[in-house]
């Protein structure tokens, strides 16, 4: 379900992105790069990678990327940019979450932006990016989240039931994606609980950091 509804709002996902967060989103995946500790020439998974945009800003850096995700008619968009942005820099593949096809220890660093409430085991997908993660390096979790501040949290509650699926049906001409999608982040576990599944899936130091009031939420951990 979650995959064909993402293959039926692909030609429209990243002109929303911009308009639905005011092109915050940008700052996000540069602050869960950051996290990432990754150095020239080093190598990153870019799971969920969509259409490719962290992947594409981790190429920037200099750095060797591989973007999987599960859905095809996004992967398709990312080759587009990518051929445009960053030839030959950036390796898209076919992968799920739950069971990724690399070998343990493929990976200096694993990003995944704005996927884990979307996955079916939360705690095994952050268990699959620890395992393709070499020893010592961090695995980078980006997620929307509920602020803590109550009235921002009421705020964004009214934006998310209202204006998203409003202005996701206009140029998407698909409401229930948009109504899905905010439900998501209303009903996902809290930073707390994210915090707990790293711990849970073998990653240690695990930290946390609010972005913009709470509105997204960066966990990350490192492979023992
Ligand atoms: C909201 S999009 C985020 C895309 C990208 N990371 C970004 O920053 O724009 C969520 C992505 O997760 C992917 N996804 C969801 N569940 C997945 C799974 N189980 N395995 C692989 N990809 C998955 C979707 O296909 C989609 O590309």
């Amino acid at each position: 379900m979650v995959r064909q509804m993402f293959a039926q709002i692909a030609p429209t996902y990243d002109l929303l992105n911009t308009v639905l967060s005011a092109n915050v989103h940008r700052g996000w995946r540069r602050a869960a790069l950051d996290a990432a500790c990754l150095t020239d020439g080093c190598c990153l998974l870019d799971l969920a990678t969509g259409t490719a945009d962290v992947a594409l800003a981790a190429a920037r850096r200099g750095v060797r990327v591989v973007g999987a995700d599960f859905c095809a008619p996004l992967l398709r968009i990312g080759q587009t940019k990518i051929r445009q942005q960053a030839p030959g820099r950036i390796c898209l593949t076919l992968g799920e979450a739950d069971h990724l096809p690399f070998a343990d220890g493929s990976f200096d660093a694993v990003v995944m932006a704005f996927a884990l409430r979307n996955v079916p085991s939360p705690e095994h997908a952050l268990s699959e990016m620890r395992r393709v993660t070499r020893r010592g390096g961090w695995v980078v979790n980006l997620e929307l989240t509920r602020p803590q501040n109550t009235s921002l949290a009421h705020m964004y509650r009214l934006y998310q039931n209202h204006v998203m699926p409003f202005v996701g049906w206009l140029v998407s001409g698909n409401r229930e994606a948009y109504t899905y999608l905010p439900r998501t982040i209303q009903d996902f576990d809290s930073p707390a609980q994210v915090a707990e599944h790293c711990r849970r899936a073998g990653l240690e130091q695990v930290s946390w950091q609010p972005l913009s009031g709470g509105l997204a939420t960066l966990h990350r951990g490192q492979r023992p």
